[in-house]
């Protein structure tokens, strides 16, 4: 009886961690009109550190990863610019439900790791899992390697890379209301560590986003 009480529980347990990570979630086309004025936006580009718990939809997701590093024309070139075009920047969502990787190139998040890893995203750790999502935006540096990019230029170009997307994100905050803030206090070999990320990616911030 009580073997059987248990297995229902953990069934029901499973079923609601199956349904809550989907392995792939397909994006919505984004946006690419509306939003305020860009002087308007660029008047009212703040840090907001206020960030509530609550969700954004898929279409709010896609304009956010588009407006990070999405795909922006029929050439495939970037919302950023990347140095010869390398596009090493990936960008990692880390949701309650699990960390997702986009995919830029088909609009599409990929399930990297059922599991909630927010808490590691920085130091303020109520706002990171608070926000519904944090967003990680990666420097894949072999990607620059496999260039022959020399080392020096990478060590400029990665974080370079980076600020473009996170000064892309804070406007795109402005512009539709939403709350964010970079963070650079973080432990992020440890963030890396527990994103399993490959060889070479090179980690500097995270920006937790949501609605105030
Ligand atoms: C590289 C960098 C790292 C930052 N790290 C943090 C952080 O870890 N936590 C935080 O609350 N704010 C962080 N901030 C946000 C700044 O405190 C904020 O940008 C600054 O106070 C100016 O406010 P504004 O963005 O509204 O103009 C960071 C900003 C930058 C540019």
């Amino acid at each position: 009886m009580k073997k059987s009480i248990l297995l229902t529980v953990l069934c029901g347990v499973l079923a609601v961690s199956a349904a809550a990570a989907e392995k792939v979630i397909k994006l919505p086309a984004p946006e690419k009109t509306g939003g305020k004025p860009f002087n308007q936006a660029l008047s009212e580009r703040k840090t907001i550190r206020n960030i509530s718990a609550k969700p954004l939809s898929e279409q709010e997701l896609s304009n956010l990863l588009y407006a990070a590093a999405g795909v922006s024309r029929a050439d495939g070139k970037l919302t950023i610019p990347t140095a010869r075009n390398v596009q090493d920047i990936v960008l990692y969502a880390a949701t309650k439900d699990g960390l997702y990787r986009y995919d830029s190139a088909k609009n599409e998040l990929i399930l990297e790791q059922p599991r909630d890893i927010r808490e590691f995203c920085g130091f303020q750790v109520k706002m990171h899992t608070t926000a519904p999502v944090v967003l990680i935006p990666v420097s894949d540096s072999s990607k620059m390697k496999a260039m022959k990019f020399p080392e020096d230029r990478i060590a400029v170009y990665a974080p370079m890379h980076i600020g473009f997307a996170v000064q892309n994100v804070y406007l795109h905050a402005a512009s539709g209301d939403f709350a964010t803030v970079v963070c650079g206090a973080l432990d992020t070999k440890k963030l890396a560590e527990e994103m399993k990320l490959p060889a070479d990616s090179l980690v500097y911030v995270t920006m937790p986003f949501g609605k105030e």
